[in-house]
């Protein structure tokens, strides 16, 4: 679904360049649930909008979908933003009505007439469990559930591919489990592709596969031990899983150069640093960092 080679984003602002992104590579496969966790800063959010086409890369390679995201034309890209790809932000005020009910806040952007959009709507609002509210005025509604109407909206034409970014931003932490389990449910109920992009930990522990970026570049990557659906089965069995349980493994990421980023804190351990030399040894099958002196 998702394949990005040495992605480059730069900002210009008066004489000023921010470096956003600085050569990524990224692949999601169709059908993936997975996150992306980062520091404020990272450029999280400058990826999301390059995936979701609201902005275009200063370089390197992306392909959504089949669609090259540098080279499409504005006309693809206005029909891209519209049917490929749906969008869920933290603040989801900017695109609900508050006025309206949550019914006819899902029937707005859909591009159906008639009765069609009220079914599909009615269908939408049933996925994201809210049936029993739909006659409710959206300011009515809790945070959840109005994060719950910003997802079916970001679903009403079909797309294949979700962007959420920072959705649990602005709820406690059970409405951030819920919204989750949403997030799995859609993704396993209807296939479509879904990258969620967050700083909180604890949202990233229950995604089978977290992407980690640092200064515009992964830095690393971790996958899940076991898949949260079966620790969900287990527990179910009342087979006990531990929370201090490591659920991840984490894997450092080798780009097509060779280049390596080594945890800062494995180097200081070995006593490497004001210095940036390393020893590469290749010894018993392994390779070995060590001090220069
Ligand atoms: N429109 C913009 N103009 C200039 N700099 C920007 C713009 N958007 C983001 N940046 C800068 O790019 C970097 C990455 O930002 P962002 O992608 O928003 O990070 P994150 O979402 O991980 O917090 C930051 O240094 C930010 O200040
Ligand atoms: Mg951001």
């Amino acid at each position: 679904m998702i394949h990005c080679e040495g992605l480059v984003k730069i900002y210009k602002a008066a004489d000023l360049e921010v470096f956003a992104l600085q050569g990524l590579d990224l692949r999601v496969e169709a059908g993936e649930l997975m996150a992306i966790i980062g520091n404020s800063g990272s450029g999280k959010s400058t990826l999301l909008n390059m995936l979701g086409g609201l902005d275009r890369p200063t370089a390197g390679s992306l392909t959504v979908d089949g669609k090259n995201m540098l080279k499409m034309s504005e006309t693809d890209l206005v029909r891209y933003k519209r049917e490929s790809v749906g969008f869920v932000w933290q603040n989801n005020a900017r695109n609900l009505i508050p006025y309206l009910t949550a019914l006819e806040n899902v029937e707005l952007p859909i591009l159906l007439q008639g009765r069609r959009k009220r079914l599909r709507a009615l269908e939408l609002l049933e996925a994201v469990g809210l049936t029993h509210r739909k006659n409710s005025k959206l300011h009515m509604l809790s945070g959840g559930e109005q994060q719950r109407v910003a997802i079916a909206i970001a679903l009403a034409n079909h797309p294949k591919l979700l962007l959420a970014d920072e959705p649990t931003g602005s709820v406690d932490s059970k409405m951030a489990d819920q919204i989750l389990d949403l997030f799995r449910e859609l993704n396993r109920t209807i296939g479509i592709t879904i990258v969620i992009v967050t700083h909180d930990p604890h949202l990233a522990r229950k995604v089978d596969r977290v992407v980690a970026i640092r200064d515009g570049k992964i830095s690393s990557e971790m996958l899940r031990r076991k898949s949260y659906a079966e620790e969900l089965a287990e527990l179910e069995q009342g087979i006990a899983v531990s929370e201090e349980e490591d659920t991840h493994v984490e894997y450092a990421i080798l780009d097509k150069a060779g280049r390596l980023q080594v945890p800062a804190a494995y180097l200081e351990s070995i006593g490497i640093k004001d210095t940036n030399k390393v020893k590469v040894e290749l010894a018993d099958g392994k390779i070995v960092l060590t001090s220069p002196e």
